[in-house]
């Protein structure tokens, strides 16, 4: 019987015992190869498990799941590169979709810059490549590290790999300034991506997605060799740490680096204003189909290097530069199932299941429906033929049912009125009965089961060899219930070897990887813990303000109570609702994040999580940025009336790159107000109080921008 016949017999339950085999038995002939650089098969036994592998998934596709090796082409092994920490962080962009998103882009500007109407604002446009972003360091003119982006703060050290690719330069061409980390994108060609592609197929491999995915796995990569073997580029779109000044403007700067021998974007056009920008956008986008890769959008920047400065960042995003995304890519599909999804705040979410279908180059098997009302609203059945788009990396969307090929027997969709779990809790419905919930809370196992995997995410504790597969296993089995029980995994050793997929030494990596993060920093630890309207950017922001965990967790219990507190009660405390106002007047924290904050502490199973957290990990405090030579770090600010140097948004955002906080009313815990034109009742108060106030000159004065 040839392999193909032995496999067309097999049933399910044989398949999937052969499939998980051999899924462990590659696993570890990758870690071999790759890791270890001792491979103890020949490569064409190592074929012949590839294509047994292969042809299992390809007659019982359920059986591939994320982390199965096919699916596993490019990611490394985990803890295969080294980190490495971007002196200057990487950040991403903020999107437009629309003409009036760009309009409004330069408005904003305007605004903040306090620009007059006839000041011209010249805009650098440039194609947006759908690649993966690097960044390149050169000292003394000579290549000296490659780093891809990670999370923005800590990428992987690709050195190696990036020194294959021709368009980057082993040493710099003419003069330049003694550091230099050129930034930019790492792609692929589109024809390069076809001919790579038809490479995979012939020896067998499986192909790649689309041009991104092949870059990224291309890049990757543990062999050098192989990233070698693949047709890399790299165009450069901006830079990091500088030791000196080699432009005054962005497109100066680009043509500097082409001076250097950098491939840069040949299509990117120097705009007046925003109209000019949008002439460019639809240009291009007439064009996209002609050009040698593949772009997802355009990037505008403010020209002038002085206005980026001043425009700064917020979030994780520069104010300065904004992409202009193309409208997403359509398909249509058949809907064959509608499954409910529990997330860690106990959301219940529709997710179609689709007849797999190809979107602009992605294979689309689910798309999220987002709530009750909008399946409603759009009277989607199952067994309708939809139409799905898929815009960036945006979770796919049903866009609109196609009427005339729904089939006779369609009924409408009811939403379960209890959860999916096997509690069965009753939903309830929340904001105007827009958001279905389950009110299982801890209780609830898929809600156990997100917050875990929230938990472990990258914008979390990110932990070395724990991925969310991993965390779902061990959930199924009982070894993890809430996030404390990742730290006492270490006493499970024995039965952690003994499961499948699983040796003495993936064990130990995944221990290590545990410990190495029991100190974790307070904003990591916070988002860490799901708390809804608790994102990255306010977890940040709360470490902080309170600085400490202990002071953290004391503050928020004290505001939880003040919170629960009757009116009554509240004016029998001796210091009423200070907590909860100190809470409230933080600027950047919402009445609904404030509530969720109270909400949180007042639940006795998070407290019992939290102590048990607290006493495993050592949470380190986190410092104002340049507290060293800044003299407003750690202070409390309160800016009033109208200043006539910047905006109130601007001097807001210089506060706090100097680590100051600002609020926006004055109390007994202001330490400063700066008082502008016609400053009123917060000046008042101020004098009141007895606290320092002081004009915009002497602010500008003190911060060194006089
Ligand atoms: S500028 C401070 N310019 O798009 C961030 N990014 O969505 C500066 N990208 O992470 C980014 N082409 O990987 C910039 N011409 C271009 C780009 C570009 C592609 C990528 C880049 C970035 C992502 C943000």
């Amino acid at each position: 019987m040839s392999a193909r016949d032995d496999i067309a017999a097999l049933d399910e339950a044989e398949a999937r015992a052969d499939h998980a085999r051999l899924a462990a038995e590659i696993a570890a002939h990758d870690r071999l190869y790759y890791q270890q650089d001792a491979p103890a098969v020949s490569d064409a036994e190592y074929d012949a498990l590839r294509h047994r592998f292969d042809a299992i998934e390809a007659r019982f596709p359920d059986l591939a799941t994320d982390d199965s090796p096919s699916r596993r082409v490019g990611t490394a092994p985990s803890g295969g590169f080294a980190k490495i920490v971007h002196r200057v962080p990487m950040l991403s962009l903020g999107n437009a979709f629309a003409s009036d998103d760009v309009a409004e882009f330069e408005a904003r500007i305007r605004r903040f810059l306090n620009l007059k109407t006839e000041d011209s604002l010249d805009l650098l446009a440039e194609p947006k490549i759908d690649g993966l972003s690097a960044s390149l360091r050169y000292e003394d003119g000579r290549f000296v590290q490659g780093a891809t982006r990670g999370d923005g703060a800590e990428g992987e050290d690709v050195t190696a790999n990036m020194s294959t690719l021709d368009d980057v330069p082993a040493r710099l061409h003419g003069k330049a300034p003694a550091v230099l980390e050129v930034r930019g994108e790492v792609y692929m060609a589109k024809a390069d991506f076809l001919a790579l592609n038809e490479r995979q197929a012939a020896a067998g491999e499986r192909a790649f997605a689309n041009p991104r995915n092949a870059a990224a796995g291309s890049l990757r990569q543990l062999d050098t060799a192989i990233t070698r073997s693949r047709p890399l580029r790299f165009f450069a779109w901006g830079w990091g740490e500088l030791s000196a000044s080699v432009a005054d403007c962005q497109s100066g700067f680009i043509e500097r680096l082409v001076t250097c021998g950098f491939k840069v974007a040949a299509e990117r056009r120097l705009c007046r204003g925003a109209a000019e920008a949008l002439d460019y956008y639809r240009d291009i986008g007439l064009r996209r189909g002609t050009l040698a890769y593949d772009i997802d959008g355009v990037v505008y920047k403010v020209d002038r290097l002085d206005w980026q400065a001043r425009l700064g960042f917020v979030s994780r995003a520069p104010r300065w530069a904004i992409a202009h995304k193309f409208p997403a890519e359509q398909a249509t599909t058949l809907l064959r199932a509608i499954d409910i999804q529990v997330g860690r705040t106990g959301a219940l979410t529709p997710v179609a299941r689709l007849a797999p279908v190809n979107v602009g180059g992605v294979v689309v098997q689910n798309a999220t429906l987002h709530n009750a009302n909008e399946i409603a609203r759009k009277d989607v059945r199952i067994g309708d033929t939809v139409t799905v788009q898929r815009a960036g990396d945006v979770i796919p969307q049903i866009v609109v049912i196609v009427a005339d090929k729904r089939p006779a027997d369609a009924v409408p969709y009811v939403f379960p009125t209890v959860c999916p779990c096997d509690l069965h809790t009753p939903v309830v419905r929340e904001y105007e009965a827009v958001v279905a919930r389950c009110t299982g809370e801890m209780a609830c196992p898929y809600q156990q089961l997100a917050r875990l995997e929230h938990f472990v995410g990258r914008d979390a504790f990110d932990i070395d060899g724990l991925g969310a597969k991993h965390v779902e296993a061990f959930w199924r089995d009982g070894l993890l219930r809430d996030p404390a029980d990742i730290f006492t995994l270490a006493d499970h050793r024995a039965s952690l070897i003994g499961r499948e997929g699983w040796g003495e030494q993936s064990v130990d990596n995944l221990l290590r990887g545990i410990e190495a993060r029991r100190s974790i920093g307070l904003d990591r630890f916070i988002a860490a813990l799901g708390i809804r309207n608790i994102g990255q950017a306010t977890a940040r922001l709360l470490a902080r303000t309170y600085g400490s965990l202990a002071y953290w967790h004391a503050a928020m219990r004290r505001a939880a109570a003040e919170r629960a507190a009757s009116p009554e009660e509240m004016k029998k405390a001796d210091k009423v609702g200070e907590a909860w106002a100190e809470l409230c007047n933080i600027d950047g924290i919402g009445f609904a994040a404030a509530d969720e904050l109270s909400a949180f502490f007042s639940e006795p199973h998070n407290l019992a999580i939290l102590e048990k957290l607290e006493t495993a990990l050592d949470v380190q405090p986190v410092a104002a940025p340049r507290t060293a030579d800044s003299p407003v770090a750690g202070k409390t600010i309160v800016f009033t009336g109208t200043l006539d140097k910047m905006t109130r948004n601007e001097a807001k955002a210089r506060a706090e790159s100097l680590g100051a906080k600002v609020a926006g009313s004055v109390s007994a815990k202001t330490d400063l107000v700066v008082a502008g034109q016609g400053a009123g009742s917060k000046a008042a108060k101020a004098t009141e109080l007895g606290i320092e106030t002081i004009d915009e000159d002497t602010w500008l004065a003190l911060i060194g921008d006089g």
